[in-house]
This record gives C-alpha cells, sequence and structure tokens, in this order.
C-alpha cells in the first residue's frame, strides 16, 4: 500500500505536486493519469525518496522508502528506462544492482527470462532498442521479488504485442496481491489494464474512481438512431420532449431519452428501427475533458492555426471550445457536446 498525505513539491515558484492525497491498494493495478507535466514523475519520485518533498508525506507500507531496511524488495520501479551505462551489458546491470542486496546470478537470469531478454542477456544495452530498454527496466524492478511496483510509463516504445505482455505482466503482479501502481499518457490501454485511476492534472488531484465507474461517466447522454422512417420517429420523439439532430438522411441524434424510452416510442408508433445505440466518448476524449484546464503544453495559437484553420472568434489560446475542436473534428451535429462513438474499448476490457 502507498499512502500520499497532501504530498506537495515545489521548484522554486512553480508547484509539480499540489496536496496529494490518495492510497495505492494491494491487489489492482492503479493507474496513474494525466497530461504532459501534470506531476506523475515527481509524485514517484517522491515515493522512492529520490525527491524531498517540500509538505506531505508518502509511505509505502507504512514507513517511508529509505526506512526499508531491503528497499528493493519493498518497491521496484521503473522510472527512466534508459538510465543505464551503454557499454553494460543486460545482465551485468542486473547483477551491479542485484549485488546491492544480495541477489544472486539465479534471480537475475530468472527476470531477463521473465521480460524475454535471456538471448541478449550478455548484449551491450547501448545497441538495445526503444522496447528492449523497456523490458530491462521492467527486469529491474521486479529483480528484488518486491510487494510494490511503481512503473513510469512501461509501454512507452513498445510495440503491441509488448503492450500486450506489459498488460498480463501487472495484472499478474496484482493477483498475486501486490501493489501495482503505474503511469500512462494511454486512457484506453489503463482502461484494459487497471481496475482503479487515479487522474491529475498540474499536480493537483481530479479523479480518484474505479476504472469502471469512469468508464460509466464517459458516458454521453446521447443515443444514435438509424430508421427508414426517421422524419416520422424525430416527429414522435420531439412530441415525447426529446432533443433531436441529424447528420444524415435517416439517422437521428436523441438526447433527453434512454434508448429504451426510444425503442418503446417507435414501436408505439409501428415504426423500424435499423440501430439503437447510447453513445459513449471514447476513453482518450473523457480525459481529455477532464484535464483540458489542466493542459500545460499545447501548441500556441498560430500553430493551432495552422493545423486546425483560424481560430473560431471568441475561443482564446487554451479555452474549451479550442479544446473541443481540437478533440472531435470529425462529427459536426447541432450538439454542443460533439463527442465520437467509439465504445470499442469498453467492449474491449469486458472481453479481456
Ligand atoms: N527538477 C525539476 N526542476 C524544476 N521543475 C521540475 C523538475 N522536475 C519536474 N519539474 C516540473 O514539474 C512539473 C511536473 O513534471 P513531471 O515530470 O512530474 O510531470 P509528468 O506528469 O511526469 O509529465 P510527463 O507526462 O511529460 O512525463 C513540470 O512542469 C516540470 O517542468
Ligand atoms: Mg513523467
Amino acid at each position: 500500500m502507498i499512502e500520499l498525505r497532501k504530498l506537495t513539491k515545489r521548484y522554486g515558484e512553480k508547484v509539480a505536486v499540489d496536496g496529494l492525497t490518495f492510497d495505492v491498494r494491494p491487489g489492482i493495478v492503479t493507474g496513474f493519469l494525466g497530461p504532459n507535466g501534470a506531476g506523475k514523475s515527481t509524485t514517484m519520485r517522491m515515493v522512492l525518496g529520490l525527491d524531498a518533498p517540500s509538505s506531505g508525506s508518502v509511505t509505502v507500507d507504512g514507513r517511508r522508502y529509505a526506512e526499508h531496511p531491503a528497499p528493493l524488495h519493498e518497491v521496484g520501479a521503473l522510472l527512466e528506462a534508459r538510465r543505464v551505462h551503454p557499454s553494460r551489458t543486460a545482465a551485468g546491470h542486473l547483477l551491479a544492482m542485484a549485488a546491492t542486496c544480495g541477489i544472486g546470478r539465479r534471480r537475475v537470469d530468472e527476470v531477463l527470462d521473465q521480460v524475454g531478454l535471456a538471448e541478449v542477456a550478455d548484449k551491450r544495452v547501448g545497441g538495445f532498442s526503444l522496447g528492449m530498454g523497456q523490458r530491462l527496466g521492467i527486469a529491474a524492478a521486479l529483480l528484488g521479488d518486491p510487494g510494490t511496483v511503481m512503473l513510469d510509463e512501461p509501454v512507452n516504445g513498445l510495440d503491441p504485442e509488448g503492450v500486450l505482455w506489459v498488460r498480463t505482466l501487472l495484472r499478474g503482479l496484482a493477483e498475486e496481491g501486490r501493489t501495482v501502481f503505474v503511469s500512462s499518457h494511454l486512457m484506453s490501454e489503463m482502461a484494459l489494464t487497471a481496475e482503479h485511476l487515479v487522474v491529475v492534472g498540474r499536480g493537483r488531484l481530479i479523479r480518484d474512481q474505479s476504472t469502471a465507474d469512469f468508464i460509466a461517466s464517459a458516458s454521453t447522454g446521447r443515443v444514435h438512431v438509424r430508421s427508414p422512417q426517421a422524419d416520422e420517429l424525430r416527429a414522435r420523439l420531439l412530441a415525447a420532449g426529446a432533443q433531436v439532430s441529424s447528420s444524415a438522411v435517416g439517422e437521428l441524434d436523441v438526447e433527453g431519452l434512454t434508448s429504451d424510452e426510444i425503442g418503446g416510442t417507435a414501436a408505439a408508433g409501428g415504426l423500424a428501427l435499423a440501430e439503437l445505440t447510447p453513445v459513449q466518448a471514447s476513453l482518450e476524449e473523457a480525459l481529455m475533458e477532464l484535464t483540458a484546464d489542466a493542459v500545460e503544453y499545447r501548441p500556441g495559437a498560430e500553430s493551432r492555426a495552422r493545423e486546425y484553420g483560424p481560430t473560431p472568434p471568441g475561443s482564446g489560446p487554451g479555452s474549451r471550445a479550442g479544446m473541443r475542436r481540437r478533440t472531435a473534428p470529425a462529427r459536426t451535429t447541432a450538439s454542443t457536446e460533439p463527442r465520437t462513438a467509439v465504445g470499442a474499448t469498453s467492449e474491449e476490457r469486458v472481453a479481456a
């Protein structure tokens, strides 16, 4: 269990981490999300005592990291994967780490095998690909068979097979009862890996909730309908109090009624339905919406204009309108919430 209490880090004027209070519980994977500069890496460095908090505290299993007699057995961490001397071999790097706390060659071979690097154990790390470097970093994190595993963006640079491998590995570690804390920018990937999510922006806590609740909150309340009798259906839905817009012939976007109510209205009028789909925002969009006001690094007005056309009046730099424009260019309806229908991520989750 990792416990953060009002954890704060200032660098001069800059507040990188701003009063974070949450628990990372054992037995599940907890995803740590937020835009660039949100304070994820700084928080993780403070968990390991690599940075001292300006105020507040963070403990692992009730103690500060430095107070643990054998920290490598307590917390295994991947912070910066490429911080390995390039002329060291993979095995050499891990053996040097292992020697600091009485871990033997057998365990080094075991973790190299576990991360799929056994064949290149004696190759120099300087020649490793990004993905191999990530795997070596994960091997180092697992070396001490720790009760807590903390990884900062472990899927960065991994191919799809590698991403799947990390997902399976993390879930397996959690099932063994370990505390697993992992940061990422990829909401859809985290939704498949993590049971619980912590979202931060500008150092502050934005969400601390189950992944299921996050997915549920991504629902737009809109239902997409196709019908060969769309005009008649539209009139009946309007009469029932719905707001209806249309983006194509035979298609309706309905707000204010559930899909059950829309189906009932169609049946009562003897109208055929070809499609009836509750629309979910994509999880990436839901995350962007949540953190829109906390995004620190975004293109300036000029590069935005180059990429997306001139900025519409009333949407200055950093405005939410500008953000929406960027996140949902594909669908233009009368709705003020132009989110795209995806839903695949939650279905994948159910399937996984
Ligand atoms: N050593 C430092 N000195 C000064 N400022 C720092 C230092 N480390 C981090 N910061 C600042 O603190 C803020 C949080 O940075 P941090 O690296 O923790 O964010 P992050 O969420 O990990 O971002 P990313 O997703 O880009 O990895 C940033 O604005 C960063 O510029
Ligand atoms: Mg970071």
